[in-house]
């Protein structure tokens, strides 16, 4: 086995990427569902992912340098996620295996972050900090599982941030111009909830909204957001490092374009004397390469696909860990 074509489909994205056996990425296409509300209504979603899937895995061949007929595996982002865009990934794959007998595997979305951020940075077994739009969970592996430490008890980081930047008129995805005016801003409190192992948000963009229309300044409120809601998600990664005893933390998910939240999580880390690591952009978010990658490992692992179907909200604590 050699060549792996990854696809994935979960949300906004429709990605195809090959990588081999090895870890080594050949390529890594994508477009993007767009539009200027924001707003993801799924089946304008799913429709998007339908017309580009034939020309985004065209070019994802094309820049590896191959041809179909020499892929080994396909894999296939089997959840969690949009069930319409969930269904064009899987209705991809199945198609490559009706047309051309390739083995297809599925693989689950957040894992396969949390992997292809090992693999391009060269870390094993850190404790992951994975923000995205919609998730803000803090994981490690423990024996075969995954474990998550702790998470958001209501909306991710991302989603909170940009509901904010709605509210005072950025436009969207608001996280970049939240980072650029904070840098203008200065402090003014704003409730920061720790629960346990857990955070929560949504109180802390509702406070924001209020003071904005009191008059609070944006700059302000964009600094004071991203210094609570960064400091919250670095009490509860401390607290996961110190239990775990891991040396390393790696930052993965949207959100870790973020330049302060990486430099408050390095200060916590060099206090702990772990290591800290960000998952470089293009490998951040939302693309086919995680797939393709997390596809080698279920399949070198020993999983293999039953039936074509999709898990609209597995968990990666469900995952037995096979590679
Ligand atoms: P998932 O399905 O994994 O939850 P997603 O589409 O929700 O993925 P990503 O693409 O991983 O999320 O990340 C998008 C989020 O990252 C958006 O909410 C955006 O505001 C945020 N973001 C991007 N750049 C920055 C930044 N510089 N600072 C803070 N947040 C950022
Ligand atoms: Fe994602």
């Amino acid at each position: 086995m050699r060549y792996c074509l990854g696809i994935e489909s979960t949300a906004h994205t429709f990605g195809a990427a090959v990588v081999t056996v090895d870890g080594e990425i050949l390529s890594n296409e994508k477009e993007m569902f767009a539009t200027l509300s924001g707003g993801m209504i799924p089946n304008e979603v799913a429709d998007h992912h339908r017309k580009v899937k034939d020309r985004v895995i065209e070019r994802a061949l094309q820049q590896a340098g191959i041809d179909i007929s020499v892929v080994d595996l396909v894999s296939y982002s089997h959840g969690p996620g949009l069930p319409p865009s969930l269904l064009v990934g899987m209705e991809c794959a199945k198609e490559l295996h009706d047309k051309y007998g390739l083995t297809v595997i599925g693989a689950n979305h957040a894992l396969a972050h949390l992997t292809i951020g090992s693999l391009v940075c060269k870390v094993v077994d850190p404790v992951y900090v994975y923000v995205s739009g919609v998730n803000t969970q803090v994981i490690a592996l423990a024996g075969n599982r995954y474990r998550i430490f702790g998470e958001t008890l209501d909306v991710g980081l991302g989603n909170a941030l940009d509901k904010f930047g709605r509210a005072i008129g950025l436009g969207f995805p608001a996280g970049p111009e939240i980072e650029n005016l904070a840098q203008e801003g200065s402090y003014v409190e704003l409730p920061y909830v720790v629960k346990g192992m857990d955070v929560s948000f949504a109180g802390l963009v509702t406070k924001a909204q209020q003071l904005f229309s009191k008059g609070v300044s944006k700059e302000d409120l964009c600094y004071s957001m991203q210094e609570v809601c960064f400091a919250m998600l670095a009490e509860v990664t401390e607290r996961a490092v110190a239990h775990t005893e891991k040396k390393d933390v790696l930052l993965i998910g949207g959100v870790a374009a973020n330049k302060r939240l990486c430099t408050i999580l390095d200060v916590m880390c060099t206090a702990r004397k772990a290591r800290f690591h960000a998952a470089p952009l293009k490998y951040a978010g939302d693309q086919a390469a995680m797939i393709a990658w997390q596809g080698v490992l279920n399949y070198l692992g020993g999983k293999r696909l039953e039936t074509f179907e999709f898990y609209p909200h597995e968990r990666i604590d469900e995952i037995d860990v096979v590679w």
